[in-house]
């Protein structure tokens, strides 16, 4: 560790400066990484006495030191400990030298998993690769690699551990510094040093280790203390609005955390939705007014004119913040399920949250070889290339710029779980230069003239189960009382439109985004669209509902069991399928995802489809989409 340099004001400026430092260690147990977290933490002196006393003892008792301490035992135990709270999947430690200040993300288990780096690479600024000295880079050490770039960590330590047991050896050491350094010269790294270790022995952890007398570079820590990873480029002022602050007629202010660089009061701003220009006026914060704020201050703003700022919206200052619905990124898919182009998700980027779904998946990396592969799918851990869709306008920029407005997470409608992260590479015109032409006959003009509220009535329910049948009905009774109606039928929509999708998941996920987005066409063009499509897959029917305003999607779910519809079969499928000539048969050999909250439910094996197609009409009527 360094030691103070006496002159207080010159270090606490110093200490300032540096700020924090995040970092990733990446390698498995193997390679000694609880052990070096362990020596980390010690050197820090973070290890309390007691836990040392009994990491002596235990590390005779079970340790492979030795004798010595073990502080993987340390580190293994903590990392145990965490397991039990099972759902975390990267532990964060802190530490503090008299230098600096230090966290450090820890993913567990000896086989890291894309998704466990990803989760710890997206806070980090600088990663630890650790190698064994002996078994040089692995297969491992070239994912790792590609993972924290792809992350946007510009910063990397090679820690060649274990040097001990290469008898010390200078040529060893060179060898597998050259070979790192010619894997990573496509990966964009700013800085990356290398340094022999041996994280049992203490070697070149703090100070220079008199075992490698040819080494003349600085000890793992000295170094952890020394390294600037703040960016020279100045940033342009960047603060996505997190809510609108108006108690009262007199006040309003943006509040939010600034994401890059700095401003003041009289400085212009520019809100990137509108482009429209203002003039900070005051910047608040709890402890009163302030004369700048920069990055990382959570502040509000005050502007001289009176402008249209709302949640989710940017205030920039310099180059235009790029407002749009359609990005190419980077993605590291983390479920388990895996991702089919055209599945709605959510996605969360700066304080926005949208609809969006990839539309194009351009190539999968080959982690291991980099190399570029064809795709339609991903499964968990992959890495790809994507073209997302977002269902509003949100303020982009790329990640390489602003982590801030260029990182995001997909989630799963229904889990809610995090199933990628991404990393904005491209940002292009809003909807690829397609602009959304703006209509003066619009949907509450042309539903004026029909004198009806237009929606989308949703039919779902098992092939046989009487979605055509009641769904024909109502619209018998509807056009009885003179309402505009069209019907979207499956098995007719599948002649024409959807005449390249079959049964596969992925192709009824493609089947019912485009029902879905027809049958839009259709409520703004004022009518009241009944759509029949057994539309298996629950999330599909949420992301069609997304598509919609409120009260303008209403889901019917045609509750039939399917012993009813084996029974009916009125086309004769089931048999065909139960003597297994269709595969991928709803209810028989495909799922079929119940609706939990759907706004009516008809059991069909109750009441005759006549009544139930009354019962939808009154509920239509109930519902105001119409009157009379
Ligand atoms: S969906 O699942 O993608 O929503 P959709 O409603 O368009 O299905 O089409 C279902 C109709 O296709 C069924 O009513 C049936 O006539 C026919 N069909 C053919 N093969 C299958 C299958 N494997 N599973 C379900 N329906 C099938």
């Amino acid at each position: 560790m360094t030691a103070t340099t006496g002159d207080l004001a010159g270090f606490l400026r110093e200490q300032a400066e540096l700020g924090e430092l995040r970092f990733l260690t990446c390698g498995s147990v193997d390679d000694g990484k609880s052990t070096l977290i362990g020596r980390l933490l010690h050197e820090a002196g973070q290890i309390l006495d007691d836990q040392l006393a009994t990491l002596e003892k235990d590390s005779v008792r079970h340790g492979t030191t030795g004798g010595d301490i073990d502080f993987a035992l340390l580190v293994d135990g903590l990392e145990a400990e965490r397991e039990q709270g099972i759902t975390i999947d990267v532990a964060y430690r802190f530490f503090t030298t008299d230098r600096r200040r230090f966290m450090v993300a820890d993913t567990p288990g000896h086989e890291q998993y894309t998704r466990n780096m990803a989760t710890g690479a997206a806070n980090a600024d600088l990663a630890v690769l650790l190698v064994d000295a002996r078994h040089g880079l692995m297969t491992q050490t070239r994912r790792h690699a590609f993972v924290v770039s792809l992350m946007g960590i510009r910063h990397v330590v090679l820690a060649v551990n274990k040097i001990d047991l290469v008898d010390f050896s200078e040529a060893r050491f060179d060898e597998i510094r050259v070979a790192f350094e010619a894997m990573s010269r496509r990966l964009g790294f700013v800085s990356v040093q290398a340094i022999p270790i041996s994280a049992r022995f203490g070697d070149s952890i703090t100070t220079h280790s008199p075992r490698l007398p040819w080494y003349d570079g600085p000890a793992l820590l000295a170094y952890l203390e020394a390294v600037d990873i703040s960016d020279s480029t100045q940033r342009p002022f960047r603060m996505p609005v997190q809510w609108v602050n108006r108690p009262d007629q007199s006040f309003r202010g943006y509040a939010g955390t600034i994401a890059t660089g700095a401003i003041a009061p009289g400085e212009r701003i520019s809100v990137a939705s509108s482009g429209v220009g203002a003039t900070v006026k005051r910047i608040v914060t709890m402890d009163g007014d302030r004369l700048s704020a920069r990055a990382g201050d959570a502040v509000t703003i005050v502007l001289e004119e009176e402008v249209d700022i709302s949640r989710g919206d940017v205030v920039t200052t310099g180059v235009a913040v790029a407002v749009t619905d359609r990005f190419d990124a980077n993605l590291v898919w983390l479920s388990e399920a895996p991702l089919y182009p055209s599945r709605g998700y959510l996605l969360k980027l700066g304080t926005s949250t949208v609809a969006a779904s990839v539309t194009r998946i351009l190539h999968r990396v080959d982690i291991n070889s980099y190399e570029r592969v064809m795709a339609d799918t991903l499964r968990m851990n992959d890495v790809a290339h994507v073209t997302l869709s977002l269902g509003a306008m949100v303020a982009v920029e790329q990640y390489a710029a602003n982590k801030d407005l260029g990182g995001f997470i997909l989630i799963d409608r229904l889990t809610h779980s995090t199933v990628a992260v991404g990393m904005v590479s491209a940002v292009s015109d809003a909807a690829g230069g397609v602009v959304w032409q703006k209509q003066t006959v619009d949907k509450l003009a042309r539903a004026g003239l029909k004198q009806q509220h237009p929606a989308t009535v949703w039919f779902t329910g098992l092939s046989g189960a009487g979605k055509s049948t009641i769904a024909n009905l109502v619209e018998q009774k509807l056009h009885a009382i003179g309402r505009h109606t069209y019907t979207l039928d499956g098995d007719n929509v599948r002649h024409g439109l959807n005449r390249d999708l079959g049964f596969a998941e992925a192709d009824r996920i493609e089947n019912i985004r485009r029902a879905a987005e027809a049958a839009k066409l259709m409520v703004e063009a004022g009518l009241i669209v009944l759509v029949s499509f057994i539309s298996p897959y629950r999330g599909d029917r949420d992301a069609a509902r997304a598509l919609h305003g409120p009260g303008e999607f209403i889901e019917v779910f045609v509750d039939t069991p399917v012993d009813e519809c084996r029974r009916r079969d009125p086309k004769g499928l089931y048999k065909r399928a139960d003597a297994g000539l269709i595969a991928n048969f709803t209810g028989v050999s495909a799922p079929y995802e119940a609706p939990e909250n759907p706004e009516i439910r008809l059991y069909t094996t109750s009441a005759p489809a006549e009544v139930l197609a009354e019962r939808v009409v009154a509920a239509l009527r109930a519902r105001g989409l119409f009157v009379g």
